[in-house]
């Protein structure tokens, strides 16, 4: 089974911008580049866990999801393709690039590609945060935070993610022009959301997680100096009890910063269906300017 959320990668042609929004506004840890150049991110004591590639647009490229061994990966790659999905290894060259042990990919039904990992190289107390912070990011058990993509179907989408790949519902937010599920796959809440929108496929937001509610804070105030756009005013979320605000990135992906989010016991945990996101905040600022996602139209 899939234990986290381990990486993610974008592309985008503002790649570059990414060395300070990351550091001097989001507080993680410039690593080594990529050997495609790709600007990598560090939010803990793992090497990188948030690679933007150079592109010639912004682009989601794959998610990457951590599994406890290699005994549980290649069990978990039977599984999958017993199910008819075309899992594929990653070469020796890929999985140096990623820093893993081992690698194997394919794609949902809608072209979003995720890596399935084990192995992800770390170097202990190597993290030190890009600005001044109070706490750290909470990763651990929890994996690097969590991603929301936007599907045509919610119905077949929720069948690939739940029954195919074991993602586990922890409750569901519907309203009359909007249908979220969300799924855990640890004790973070969720780690993945998908989100329904007619004729798109996308990657709407990743949220990070600050232990401290004055790092939080801090990147509010540091919106202004570093011109990053409010995408989502703070608020908190009835779900996942996270307080936080929406702002814009460099690459049309919106970032999602929280602090104090649930932690579930799975086997306890009862999904729940709510009719709204927030119990206040979280409002959309006239004349927004960025784009909410990295979304495509579908033919
Ligand atoms: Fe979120």
């Amino acid at each position: 089974m899939i234990q986290e959320l381990s990486y993610v990668g974008i592309a985008s042609p503002r790649a570059e911008e990414w060395r300070s929004y990351g550091t001097d506004f989001l507080g993680a840890m410039l690593t080594e580049d990529g050997p495609d150049g790709a600007v990598r991110l560090a939010v803990d004591d793992i090497n990188y866990r948030i690679a933007i590639h150079p592109g010639t647009e912004d682009e989601f490229r794959y998610a990457g999801w951590g599994l406890a061994n290699e005994t549980d990966l290649r069990a978990y790659v039977d599984q999958l393709t017993e199910q008819g999905i075309d899992v594929q290894w990653g070469d020796a060259r890929l999985c140096r690039e990623r820093q893993v042990a081992e690698l194997a990919w394919f794609c949902d039904p809608w072209g979003l590609r995720h890596e399935l990992t084990w192995g992800k190289a770390a170097l202990p107390l190597s993290f030190r945060p890009g600005r001044a912070m109070k706490g750290r990011f909470v990763t651990g058990g929890q994996g690097l935070g969590h991603v929301v993509f936007e599907v045509p179907d919610i119905e077949a989408a929720n069948k690939f993610y739940s029954s195919l790949l074991g993602f586990r519902l922890s409750d569901r937010i519907i309203g009359d022009s909007f249908h979220v599920r969300f799924y855990h796959i640890n004790g973070r809440h969720h780690s993945l959301a998908l989100s329904q929108n007619p004729g798109h496929i996308g990657f709407n937001h990743m949220m990070l997680e600050y232990e401290e509610m004055d790092d939080l804070g801090t990147a509010i105030d540091l919106q202004a100096a570093h011109g990053v756009e409010t995408m989502q005013t703070l608020g908190r979320h009835t779900n996942d009890l996270m307080t936080s605000t929406y702002v814009a990135s460099p690459s049309g992906l919106q970032i999602e910063l929280g602090h104090g989010g649930l932690v579930v016991d799975d086997l306890s945990w009862v999904a729940r269906t709510f009719h709204k996101p927030s119990y206040w905040g979280h409002k959309r600022p006239t004349g927004r300017t960025s784009r909410p996602g990295i979304l495509k139209a579908l033919d």
